[in-house]
């Protein structure tokens, strides 16, 4: 009775909790889904990662990944927490490095190394240096936002030639990656996600009347939402906001 006592002590002590990270929380949709994160509760502590934040991640630098990686398991093992959920919200579109292409006239190589850079490299070495952080056992989710425009099967009207291959080939890291991850947690999932047309400043030069351009906290809710009901079966595949399947 007495032993029987003790070792649930012991297992109440060394329970550990959940942590969740989102790494580009400074961004519309990161911002959004760190904040609904926070309100829901179901984790006992929740990160948010960025150029800004102490550890910083900036994806021009695979060493601020590595450190900020290490500086996440520091936190884990300090407050016996375990990263059950990791959500990359980072991506480009347009800016300095230039804007999405009309033509194949259009085709730059500074913009194609910087929508890979960040689309792409940047979320793949995510996988290089947070995967190791996820666990051995029990449900751990990884979802990467992506867009239904990097659907190669999806593709009817061309355009933004980099933006779309730098997300189907996050799209095939991601598919690539689960497979790994399932062989190490057979409860692990791991997938590409599309949030729809969302409010910030990534598609507001596109975002055209007759487009359904939602606001971010109701797409960080329906991400979240659809993130909680998938299954080890879904790992690797890529889904949109309302938990639909999208052709690769
Ligand atoms: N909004 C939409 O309609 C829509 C539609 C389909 C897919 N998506 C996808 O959803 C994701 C989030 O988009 P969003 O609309 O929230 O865009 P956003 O507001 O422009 O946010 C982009 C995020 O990426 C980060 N980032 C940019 N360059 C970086 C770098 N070098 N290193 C690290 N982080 C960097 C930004 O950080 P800083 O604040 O430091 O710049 C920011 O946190 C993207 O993957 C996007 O492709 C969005």
């Amino acid at each position: 009775m007495n032993s029987d006592k003790n070792s649930m002590v012991a297992q109440t002590q060394t329970q550990t909790q959940s942590l969740a990270v989102v790494i580009g929380a400074s961004g519309g949709l990161g911002a959004a889904l760190q904040a609904q994160l926070e309100r829901d509760g179901h984790h006992a502590q929740v990160l948010g990662l960025g150029r800004r934040t102490d550890p910083g991640i900036d994806f021009s630098q695979e060493a601020s990944i590595a450190s900020a990686a290490q500086a996440v398991a520091e936190v884990c093992a300090a407050a016996n927490l375990e990263l059950r959920l990791l959500i990359v919200a980072t991506g480009f579109l347009h800016g300095a490095s230039g804007q999405p292409e009309r033509s194949w006239a259009n085709l730059d190589v500074g913009y194609l190394e910087h929508v890979f850079k960040i689309n792409t490299l940047g979320p793949g070495l995510v996988m290089k240096h947070f995967f190791p952080l996820l666990p051995k056992q029990g449900r751990c989710v990884a979802g990467f936002l992506s867009a239904k425009v990097g659907s190669i099967g999806d593709n009817a009207l061309g355009g933004w030639y980099g933006y779309r291959a730098s997300k189907a080939a996050l799209n095939q890291l991601v598919k690539t990656a689960s497979i790994e991850l399932t062989r190490r947690n057979r409860q692990s999932i791991c997938v590409a996600l599309h949030p729809g047309t969302v409010s910030t400043a990534l598609s507001e030069p596109f975002a055209k009347t007759g487009l359904n351009v939602r606001p971010a906290p109701e797409a960080a809710r329906d991400l979240l939402a659809v993130l909680e009901a998938l299954t080890p079966q879904d790992t690797g595949g890529l889904v949109d906001y309302l938990g639909q399947k999208l052709p690769f």
